[in-house]
């Protein structure tokens, strides 16, 4: 959504701000600002788009000071401009947030009415206006936190400083993650671990309705009901180093080339590869009496759970619901008793699965997470978690995280499935040990170096781009497409190849690229047909297949790419890597933000 940060000590904080806000850009970009306290006046410095934007108005005059805040955004209301940049500020108040105050509209209107009207577009300002008004009637800090909190709605991560009270900066958290870190005579807040790693590894996060006022050399956190509690400090293991490109132009490029080594620790962390035996963490129930699993993601997340329907249906005969985060809970959805609900999130903070869980918790379920950060909410309020090792993820369009995500589904389908007695030993062992080769697999797609050229330029200037799967790589055109929409602006759809005739097919005229996800599998003829049918109708095809599919298909597509065969259950994984290949290469052939594309945000 949006990422902030606040420090106050006895040393100036604009560049260490800045620099903690830039390991949080991944949450927005937006906008970005800074604001201290100096000589008991706020101070302000604010620019539309990239840091790199803030970074160069800071460099054009001074703002200093012991005690401040600062924000990157991703816009929900109001357009990305300088005036509606946080932080906002109404008096003698400066006010970061991340989330929505539901409420706003009617709290502006009460403002309107005592003819104080809002400088900006966005929710925010309403609340530096309440601390401010608060703080003027002769409240203290923390009345007026109490008196704030009863009157907002919404979603929040707050920091609040008020030029009167140099000396502390106030806190809020609702659903919005924030987490405090101890320094030596400092305090250090962020919305997450990792802004704050480098400056202290000593964190303590704020529970949902946790508010806190902070002074140099403490937190003090009270909950919901006001009473003062403790949060344990943990050691974070959020990496302290800043993170570069190495070799790679872009953190996409970077993160498609690690995958190899990290689907291999991923794996290693779940399967003994001497033994071959599977370990997975304690659940709460028993895989052998499950009922029915409920999956619930956002985004490529959300596609890793479509394959795992396939797995966890196939492999060990569980029925499997997958929903998208943001539908889940306003649907009622069916949740059997003593069922269990899987949330799978790269970053562990994505509102809409964060939700999603809460409701599936309050509804009875044993609740698994798997996320890429352990410290994450989701993993927090999680009674099993399971990690992808894919490291740090910077780019906003997932990539590793997604093919860890696979790994740690499919293991987790083949030992529930050996449990259940649903899979032969056998055939979890011959699927096992070609999962164990796919890192080599994946290395090897990299050395053959296929020529992306032509086939990106073709799709860089193409309007449309189809992308078409069957059965468990249905799955796999849905993130193709998805991959290829986010770096490179380019209108893609995916579609279930046999769902074309149904509608979809009418968008096929004279040269349309079409990109078949097509391995010698089970599904193969059908898709064959697919295909045809797609040439027959001016189609070009982008065929992705192996040796087999490519001795049967190979006349009727423009590009071909090949791909060794592996067990038609690891197809997704394997296949996920051509896709991702193609949107970079056409992304960068149309020179878009790979890594930071218009609009999005790696966490929302
Ligand atoms: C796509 C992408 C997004 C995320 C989605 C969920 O490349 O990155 O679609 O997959 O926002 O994010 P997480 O997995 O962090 O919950």
């Amino acid at each position: 959504m949006c990422g902030i940060v606040g420090i106050i000590g006895t040393e100036s904080v604009t560049q260490r701000i800045l620099a903690a806000l830039k390991r949080l850009e991944y949450r927005g970009y937006d906008s970005a600002g800074i604001s201290t306290i100096n000589k008991q006046k706020i101070a302000r410095c604010r620019a539309a788009g990239k840091l790199s934007n803030l970074e160069q108005e800071l460099n054009n005059g001074t703002l200093s000071g012991t005690i401040g805040i600062g924000h990157t955004r991703w816009a929900t209301h109001g357009v990305p401009n300088v005036e509606n940049a946080h932080p906002h500020v109404a008096g003698k108040v400066a006010v970061v947030h991340n989330g929505i105050i539901e409420n706003y509209q009617q709290l502006k209107e009460e403002f309107a009415d005592k003819g104080v009207l809002m400088q900006t577009e966005t929710d925010t300002e309403v609340v530096a206006h309440l601390a401010s008004q608060y703080l003027e009637a002769g409240m203290q800090p923390t009345e007026m936190m109490q008196a704030l909190l009863s009157k907002i709605r919404g979603a929040f991560a707050l920091l609040i400083m008020t030029a009167d009270h140099p000396d502390v900066l106030l806190a809020a958290r609702k659903s919005s993650p924030l987490a405090i870190a101890h320094g030596d005579g400092e305090m250090f807040l962020g919305s997450d671990a990792l802004a704050l790693a480098h400056l202290s590894r000593k964190i303590s996060y704020l529970e949902d309705g946790d508010w806190a006022i902070i002074t140099k050399d403490e937190a003090k956190i009270y909950n919901l009901e006001n009473e003062v509690i403790d949060r344990p400090i943990l050691i974070t293991e959020a990496s302290d180093k800043t993170p570069d490109k190495g070799k790679y132009r872009h953190y996409m490029e970077k993160e498609i080339h690690e995958q190899p080594e990290v689907i291999g620790y991923t794996l290693a962390s779940y399967r003994n590869p001497t033994t071959g035996k599977i370990t997975l963490p304690d659940f709460a129930f028993s895989p052998l009496k499950l009922p029915k699993l409920t999956i619930v993601a956002a985004g490529t997340s959300f596609y890793a759970g479509m394959v795992a329907k396939y797995w966890f249906e196939k492999l060990a005969r569980i029925p499997t619901e997958v929903d998208i985060a943001s539908e889940f809970r306003y649907r009622n959805p069916v949740l059997i008793e003593n069922g269990a609900s899987l949330f799978i999130s790269q970053s562990g903070e994505s509102l809409d699965t964060l939700m999603a869980q809460r409701y599936a918790r309050d509804n009875g379920q044993n609740i698994i997470s798997l996320v890429n950060v352990p410290e994450s909410t989701i993993a927090r309020e999680s009674d099993t978690v399971l990690r992808t090792l894919a490291g740090p993820e910077i780019s906003v369009a997932s990539t590793k995280a997604f093919t860890t995500q696979l790994i740690t589904l499919l293991t987790m389908a083949v030992h529930w499935g050996q449990l259940r007695g649903t899979l032969s030993d056998e055939m979890a062992s011959s699927i096992m040990d070609n999962l164990t080769e796919m890192p080599s697999l994946l290395a090897a797609i990299f050395s053959d170096d296929l020529d992306w050229g032509s086939v990106s330029k073709e799709l860089a200037s193409s309007r449309d781009v189809i992308y078409l799967g069957r059965g468990i790589n249905f799955p796999i055109a849905l993130e193709g497409a998805l991959k290829l929409k986010e770096v490179s602006y380019i209108h893609a759809e995916g579609y279930a190849a046999g769902e074309m005739k149904h509608g979809p097919i009418a968008l096929l005229e004279k040269g349309v690229p079409v990109v078949m996800v097509a391995p010698h599998d089970e599904w193969f003829e059908k898709t064959s047909s697919n295909l045809k049918e797609a040439l027959a109708r001016g189609a070009r095809v982008v065929l992705l297949s192996d040796d087999k599919g490519i001795e049967k298909l190979h006349e009727a597509a423009t590009w071909v790419f090949r791909m060794p065969e592996v067990h038609q259950m690891l197809t997704p994984i394997l296949y996920s890597l051509p896709v991702q290949l193609l949107a970079y290469h056409t992304a960068r052939q149309k020179g878009t933000e790979i890594d930071q594309p218009r609009n999005l945000a790696k966490s929302v």
